[in-house]
């Protein structure tokens, strides 16, 4: 809170948080942020290339809009960049246009920070993208973010000392959203098929609990009202508990009961070996999409 504040009180415009892009990260992350009461949505400024893309965030409140992406770097000093990895290229042209034009800003002074988002977007590539920007972070959220219950990965580029408040502010900004960790960027593509993409996963395996529950003849709410708070309340177990995920696992399976059944089903359908097949092909696509 207290580097959110300083981060604040360092300059006196009224937008002081900027996003690139306002799609379903946008979404989250300034969900979460009004939700935590660390911003105030007039203080955040967001682009998009359509009206219709405005709306869905609208509803949070009076966000400031724009389709100049320009705008936003102009009036923020952390600017997050959400679109997706192919819109990197169209970004960095529509700031360089600007950066060639001498009534504009001087992206070559900018005492700024991006803080990238981008999937299989190494660092490096950004800063070839998008240079003269102060620092760069680059950061692997999920969309839980939105209600605070998100997790993270940050590592940075560069900081210099005028710069820290920023790197503060944004490693505070995504604490206030869930867990964060600070790792090596070589982590990256690992931690964005575990935990970037997970949120998919785990729906999909709500989703059939519940379709399972409703074969067994339970009313399709509390199937999926009740698969959903499972999975919450197992993971907050594994969180706040000592106790090794096996041991919590053997704690819920008696001799011969039903879950040990259930189990045994589980293996049958291979779902260990699956879940390992899934990340390892999602590791390889983020590998993949950094080559390209
Ligand atoms: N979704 C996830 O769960 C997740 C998790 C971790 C990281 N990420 C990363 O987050 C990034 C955003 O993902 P997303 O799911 O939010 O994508 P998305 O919903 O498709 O949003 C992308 C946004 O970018 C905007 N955009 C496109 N070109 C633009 C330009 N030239 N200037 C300004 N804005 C532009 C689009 O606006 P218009 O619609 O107006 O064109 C759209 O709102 C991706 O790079 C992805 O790798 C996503």
């Amino acid at each position: 809170m207290e580097d959110i504040i300083k981060y604040k009180n360092s300059f006196s415009t009224e937008a002081k948080l900027g996003f690139i892009g306002c799609g379903n990260m946008a979404f989250s992350i300034v969900k979460g942020l009004l939700q935590s009461k660390l911003f105030e949505a007039n203080e955040i400024i967001v682009s998009g290339t359509r009206d219709e893309s405005f709306e869905r965030l609208k509803s949070l409140g009076k966000i400031n809009t724009t389709k100049n992406n320009n705008e936003v770097v102009r009036a923020a000093a952390i600017i997050f960049l959400c679109v997706k990895p192919a819109h990197l290229d169209a970004v960095a042209i529509s700031l360089k246009k600007n950066f060639l034009n001498p009534d504009e800003i001087d992206l070559s002074n900018l005492n700024k920070t991006l803080v990238s988002i981008l999937a299989g977007t190494s660092l490096n590539t950004l800063r070839e993208a998008i240079p003269n920007f102060g620092s760069y972070i680059r950061v692997m959220p999920n969309t839980p973010l939105q209600v605070g219950a998100g997790c993270s990965a940050i590592t940075i580029f560069n900081a210099s000392l005028d710069l820290l408040n920023s790197y503060n502010a944004v490693k505070a900004i995504f604490c206030s959203l869930g867990l964060v960790d600070v790792l090596d960027e070589s982590k990256f593509h690992a931690i964005t098929a575990l935990s970037g993409s997970g949120p998919a996963y785990v729906y999909i395996i709500i989703d059939a609990l519940s379709d399972a529950g409703v074969k067994q003849g339970l009313p399709r709410d509390i199937a999926t009202r009740f698969a959903a708070q499972t999975l919450l309340g197992a993971s907050k177990t594994v969180l706040e508990s000592s106790f090794h995920v096996g041991q919590l696992k053997d704690q819920v399976t008696s001799s011969g009961g039903t879950t040990i059944h259930a189990i045994h089903e589980l293996e049958k359908g291979g779902i260990r070996n699956t879940l390992f097949n899934a990340i390892e092909a999602a590791t390889k696509r983020s590998k993949e999409m950094s080559e390209n």
